[in-house]
């Protein structure tokens, strides 16, 4: 058993990582292409990005929110800096004239019927995803998981497919079931995805050294949504994930599920991008959800 590094306090989470040149962590010796995906991404001037989910169809169908992309999530794109969707779900429902980015999710497999979901392989080719102009992919990699390696390779894999057109590929940390959620074991599955290759990682926030897992990852982190929670909790969490180095959001259900998603979304991009305190975001969804 190799031995396991001992737990570090030398994060120095007060002191930025550099990036000479360019506005993001860990990205100013990419190639010009990959820098302007991720310049269209990431907005240059906050240096973050509310990038809308709506993937969740790749394994569990059409989940609460989710049911009309058309009706739901097409009227919301003005306000997203970038779409976090199944490339058939950018054939089919989204419109072609948007100038918006889009990030297409790239593994598949298991179906929301399996217990055991990290059993995934990549599921498009880079050529796809460069056919439909894509400005970044989206994978699993489940670290801990039954299928750990074979979701690293699939993100190796990807990677080297992307650093040959120029498209960066976001590692997303997918946690098990049973896995104990903490800034260990994100500091953990962050690190190895950035390690090997990904241009950025989606990661779940824990309220304990969320600044841990941002100081000790080279590029730039956005921070995962998860399930539906009350819109001052979320928005909290979003404040605090960017406050404690997050570059942004990846976030789903607690827009789409918001009982007032097109306030919510300008709420989310007020915390990130204008650094509003959660109170004050809240007041934004609540006079916005007013006016309808
Ligand atoms: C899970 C994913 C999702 O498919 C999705 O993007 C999650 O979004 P949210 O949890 O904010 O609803 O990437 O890891």
């Amino acid at each position: 058993m190799p031995e396991a590094d001992k737990e570090g306090e030398r994060y120095q989470a007060d002191r930025p990582q550099a990036a000479p040149g360019f506005f993001l962590k860990g990205s100013h010796q990419l190639d010009w292409g990959m820098k302007n995906r991720l310049a269209r991404t990431f907005n240059p001037a906050s240096g973050r990005t509310v990038m809308l989910a709506v993937d969740h169809g790749y394994f569990q169908g059409p989940t609460t929110g989710l049911e009309r992309i058309d009706l739901s999530i097409v009227p919301l794109l003005p306000q997203c800096d970038a779409l976090f969707c199944t490339r058939g779900i950018l054939r089919s429902l989204i419109p072609a004239e948007s100038q918006k980015p889009m990030v297409l999710r790239a593994s598949g497999g298991p179906s929301i019927l399996r217990e055991e979901l990290s059993d995934e392989q990549i599921a498009m080719d880079m050529d796809d995803a460069v056919r439909l102009n894509a400005a970044g992919v989206g994978i699993q990699v489940f670290i801990g998981g039954e299928h750990e390696t074979r979701s690293v390779h699939n993100m190796t894999k990807l990677v080297d497919a992307g650093l040959r057109v120029g498209m960066p590929v976001m590692g997303i940390t997918a946690v098990g079931k049973d896995m104990v959620r903490d800034a260990k074991y994100f500091r953990l599955a962050c690190r190895i995805i950035a390690e090997l290759g990904a241009q950025y990682v989606k990661t779940y926030y824990v309220e304990k050294d969320f600044e841990t897992v941002t100081a000790s990852c080279p590029v730039p982190i956005v921070m995962a949504g998860g399930k539906k929670l009350p819109e001052l909790d979320a928005l909290t969490m979003a404040y605090n994930a960017v406050q404690q180095g997050a570059c942004g959001v990846d976030m789903g259900r607690n827009i789409f599920q918001s009982d007032a998603p097109k306030a919510m979304i300008a709420a989310v991009n007020a915390v990130v991008h204008k650094k509003a305190k959660p109170a004050e975001a809240l007041d934004l969804y609540k006079s916005l959800k007013a006016k309808g």
